[in-house]
């Protein structure tokens, strides 16, 4: 029986109908460009497999303008994939945020996906707490409609493997949904990856010297991670006493004039530099003379896209030794994918066969011990294989990622610093398994940067504002109780400048409590002077401190709170919002189990019963966190 011509799609569809390929889309919501790259190297291999079906990848941002459009073109999705990295406080990407919000705050959203077959890979850390949280978001969705189990990656493993063996449950499914049954008999084309790389073009660097740094202005209506805006250093402190053997930094960036707005409670994104001691290794390392100058592209020389390409958008023109300063990440532990290009690279065969063994599913416990759990960088890898010297367009492609930005909870509020964004920044300074020191890319150069006020060649960086939810009442008699021991004091300092400002504009402040936890008054106490004045103007009510290495034994932010429980409880009764900003796996772990004995102990509430106030502080928007 001949089966009937497909009808001719009216006009206003996408072109995809009208070839008759089913259509499948592929969805991330990414951060650094792991879900990303994950979602493009799915649907670059399913297009090599099913040629009677389109693939194509989309950022969740870019799918819809609004709600109704989102609710619109879902309806019409038939088969779909999300990759969707779940970060910070079980917070969704940037880049999902807006979608996240149409799926959770909507009702019943479960119909728009009614026509829906889909699968779901998560990006997570299973060191957290909400590890892979976002994906809470499906649950609604008949589980018949999903194609293959969630699968869920974790960071602290190795989340090639884990997305490497979801994908191998992914082909069984789409065999059936997307090959005909004549088709069925056929072996499938193998696939092998297609290798990144750019291509490079070498050139003369151009005679004004001054190129390189104006590629950085930002000529763009918006500033954001893509279109980061200059800022000066203008200050620079070190926040502990010379007897600490600990530093912390007290960075003050200028933003006059450069149109950047922030408010109290949002982070800064630092794109920093590499330490000239870590380029010069990877200089030594890659046998290539610092002053190369070259440019990297995605197209080739006829303008044409190059072919598979799931390459990051290019850097411009500058330098070897620029550009390993400023965009690639050294540091951190070769994935799996930079050893084979490595390999591929290698001109003694026992290295290129050892990096190889490595990526290799033979390979996988030393891989997991030697460079995972030894936490080796990939420029001490790289000096284990020194016959492994891979060209540039493969470098930047596949060997060493991109250098991320850093972010940081501002210390500062507009109402006080307009022009100022205040950072307050702990360095990173240690020993790995290995035996390297670890110097923290961006703690460092923030502890070396040099400030405008001290010096004619002061220090700079690229930086923008990533919005948060971590904000004050809007009403500000509203009590507040604010746990943030070490650099998590960092927005309460913005929150108690903002606070000190509106009781100057005549404001009446509702009661505040700050914990606060160092290891020692004579060392650690950053920003002591201005927490009480703080106490002394009425924009803080207590300043409670714990010193965790005075006495015999600990005292932790935690303990203060139980001492301070009646008080804690009375201001919850009365509508307080709960802040809580520091370290993610210890202390709000901690803190939060703190919440829940004193819900217990003061309100005479059952564990269950004490567990659902505090779930709804959370859902209610009144207990907040910013963690890391
Ligand atoms: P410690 O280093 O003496 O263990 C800021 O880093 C402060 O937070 C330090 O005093 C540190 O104490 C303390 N801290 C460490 N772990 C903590 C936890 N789980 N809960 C609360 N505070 C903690």
């Amino acid at each position: 029986q001949p089966k009937p011509k497909p009808v001719q799609p009216p006009k206003q569809l996408e072109p995809e109908f009208d070839d008759g390929k089913k259509r499948v889309t592929v969805f991330f919501g990414t951060q650094t460009g792991t879900a990303e790259g994950f979602a493009k190297a799915l649907a670059e291999e399913a297009k090599v497999r099913y040629d009677k079906a389109t693939f194509k990848v989309v950022d969740l941002d870019d799918y819809a303008a609004d709600d109704e459009e989102y609710e619109a073109k879902f309806k019409k999705e038939n088969l779909a994939f999300f990759f969707l990295a779940t970060y910070g406080d079980g917070e969704p990407t940037d880049n999902a945020a807006r979608f996240y919000k149409w799926f959770t705050e909507g009702n019943d959203r479960g119909h728009c996906f009614q026509n829906l077959k889909y699968g779901v890979f998560g990006l997570g850390n299973r060191q957290y707490e909400h590890f892979n949280k976002v994906f809470d978001l499906f649950f609604p969705i008949p589980s018949g409609k999903r194609l293959v189990p969630v699968g869920l990656g974790d960071d602290d493993q190795c989340m090639e493997d884990d997305f490497s063996a979801w994908r191998e449950m992914v082909w069984p499914e789409l065999d059936q949904l997307l090959r005909d049954e004549d088709d069925m008999t056929t072996v499938s084309t193998p696939y092998t990856a297609a290798v990144l790389e750019y291509r490079v073009v070498f050139d003369a660097p151009p005679s004004d010297s001054l190129v390189e740094e104006k590629h950085m202005a930002n000529g763009h209506g918006v500033i954001d991670a893509q279109h980061p805006c200059r800022a000066d250093v203008a200050v620079r402190e070190e926040l502990h006493t010379p007897v600490s053997d600990r530093s912390c930094t007290h960075l003050e960036f200028d933003i006059a004039g450069t149109g950047l707005r922030y408010e109290t409670g949002d982070h800064v994104g630092v794109y920093c530099e590499n330490l000239s001691e870590t380029v010069e290794q990877a200089l030594d390392l890659l046998g290539l003379s610092p002053d190369t100058y070259f440019s990297i592209h995605t197209d080739k020389e006829d303008g044409t896209p190059l072919i598979g390409s799931t390459l990051p958008p290019p850097f411009p023109p500058c330098t070897l030794k620029t550009a390993l300063t400023k965009y690639a990440d050294l540091l951190s532990s070769p994935k799996k994918s930079a050893l084979l290009a490595l390999a591929a690279h290698a001109s003694d065969p026992t290295e290129a066969d050892k990096l190889s063994h490595l990526a290799s599913p033979a390979g996988k416990d030393e891989y997991t011990q030697w460079i995972i759990a030894s936490q080796r960088s990939l420029l001490e890898v790289m000096a284990e294989f020194p016959s492994a010297k891979p060209p540039l367009g493969i470098f930047f492609a596949a060997v060493a990622p991109r250098l991320q930005p850093r972010y940081y909870s501002i210390s500062s509020s507009p109402k006080m610093a307009p022009s100022r964004i205040h950072v307050t920044c702990a360095l990173v300074h240690e020993k790995m398994p290995t035996g390297r020191i670890h110097k923290g890319v961006c703690s460092t150069w923030i502890k070396n940067a040099v400030p405008s006020s001290k010096s004619e060649d002061y220090s700079w960086a690229p930086i923008f504002v990533r919005q948060s939810n971590f904000k004050l009442p809007a009403d500000t008699t509203v009590p507040i109780i604010m746990i943030g021991p070490g650099t998590g004091l960092a927005p309460f300092r913005g929150f108690l400048q903002e606070r000190f400002a509106l009781k100057g504009a005549g404001a009446e402040l509702g009661p505040s409590m700050l914990f606060f936890g160092c290891r020692n008054s004579r060392m650690d106490y950053i920003y002591e002077d201005e927490l009480n004045k703080f106490v002394e103007a009425g924009a803080l009510s207590q300043l409670i401190v714990a010193f965790s290495r005075e006495g015999p034994t600990k005292e932790y932010v935690q303990h203060k709170m139980m001492e301070k429980a009646s008080e804690v409880w009375n201001l919850i009764s009365q509508g307080a919002y709960v802040y809580v900003c520091g370290d993610a796996k210890g202390m709000a772990r901690d803190v939060h189990r703190t919440l829940h004995t004193i819900a217990q102990d003061q309100g005479s509430l059952d564990s269950s019963k004490a567990e659902n106030l505090v779930k709804n502080l959370q859902t209610s928007g009144r207990y907040l966190r910013d963690v890391w």
